[in-house]
């Protein structure tokens, strides 16, 4: 144990599920290109990646792929039309997109579970820690979730996994972690060691609150375990008892996060999300809740 020095460059997208609580706008897109204000979900994942220091994005994709590559590529078309146009901070937020990163794309031919979709990418992680970042759940922090996982990962220099309280029969809709929580750093109760994982549970036979969310940390030992699993719950192939597996042989950590999560693939969530992070927009919050104060709610 200590601090170790192992950068983590990569952080793996999945983005091939077919979205199915979005639906239809999902029908022909994927449900990461779904717009929060003006920027589509997995844009906000890959700028929480960039500011935890990951350089290499590796999108897992499926249906609807163009439109996220184009989304990453360089738009010679559009650059030209906003430079001619002297539309110097468009162009500028444009560039960006395609300047700050390296990306590559996987396919998954077929939804056949998120822990499939990660095991895609295996080759262009190679043997190294990487993150994966569902990019439906916006996370709203002062410390990118990524970076708080990262500083937990550094010191232990083992998975870690973003955990959040869902009380309720809620609970269901996740997998659920059976922990001890670890005192770290003077952060008590947000640190767990991880004894069991299960995913989306009878609220009655939850292991506890503590559900996991779109955000891990992980050593590339988790490749084998996905291999070495059985379909579970949906008959997917989940990352959930990949994690149960690579218990076996190490310790995997849960961090409560500091920050808000919006679940954004669901429509509520999403209308939520779009609402809290259009008020704080400098340049729209205003305007806007002047006009949200119209409606007589
Ligand atoms: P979800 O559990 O939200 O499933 O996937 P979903 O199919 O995308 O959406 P719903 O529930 O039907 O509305 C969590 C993440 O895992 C990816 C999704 O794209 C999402 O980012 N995923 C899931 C895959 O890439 N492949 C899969 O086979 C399943």
């Amino acid at each position: 144990m200590g601090v170790m020095n192992t950068k983590v460059r990569k952080a793996v997208f999945p983005a091939a599920g077919l979205g199915t609580r979005f639906l239809p706008a999902t029908k022909a897109q994927p449900k990461e290109m779904l717009t929060l204000v003006d920027k589509p979900l997995i844009q906000y994942g890959v700028e929480e990646a960039i500011h935890s220091g990951m350089t290499n994005i590796i999108i897992v994709t499926g249906r609807g792929k163009t439109a996220i590559e184009d989304h990453f590529d360089v738009s010679f078309e559009l650059e030209h039309l906003l430079e001619t146009r002297g539309k110097r901070d468009l162009l500028a937020s444009v560039r960006a997109i395609s300047d700050m990163i390296d990306v590559s794309y996987v396919r998954q031919k077929e939804a056949l579970g998120l822990g499939h979709a990660v095991l895609r990418a295996k080759e262009l992680v190679g043997p190294e820690p990487f993150a994966v970042v569902l990019s439906d759940d916006v996370i709203d922090a002062e410390i990118p979730c990524l970076q708080q996982l990262l500083d937990i990962h550094n010191f232990y220099g083992a998975s870690v996994l973003a955990l959040m309280e869902v009380n309720g029969p809620e609970i269901s809709n996740y997998g659920v972690v059976d922990a001890d929580p670890v005192s770290h750093n003077g952060l008590s109760g947000k640190l767990f060691r991880i004894h069991n994982l299960v995913e989306k549970p009878k609220a009655s036979e939850a292991p506890s609150n503590l559900a996991i969310i779109g955000r891990y940390l992980l050593t590339p030992e988790i490749f084998r375990s996905i291999e070495s699993i059985e379909p579970g719950s949906g008959g997917e192939i989940q990352l959930t008892d990949a994690l149960k597996h690579l218990l076996r042989s190490r310790p995997i950590y849960g961090l409560k996060f500091e920050g808000r999560r919006y679940d954004a693939g669901d429509k509520l969530g999403f209308l939520k999300a779009t609402v809290e992070f259009a008020l704080k927009r400098h340049d729209l919050g205003g305007p806007f809740r002047e006009y949200l104060k119209t409606l007589n709610l």
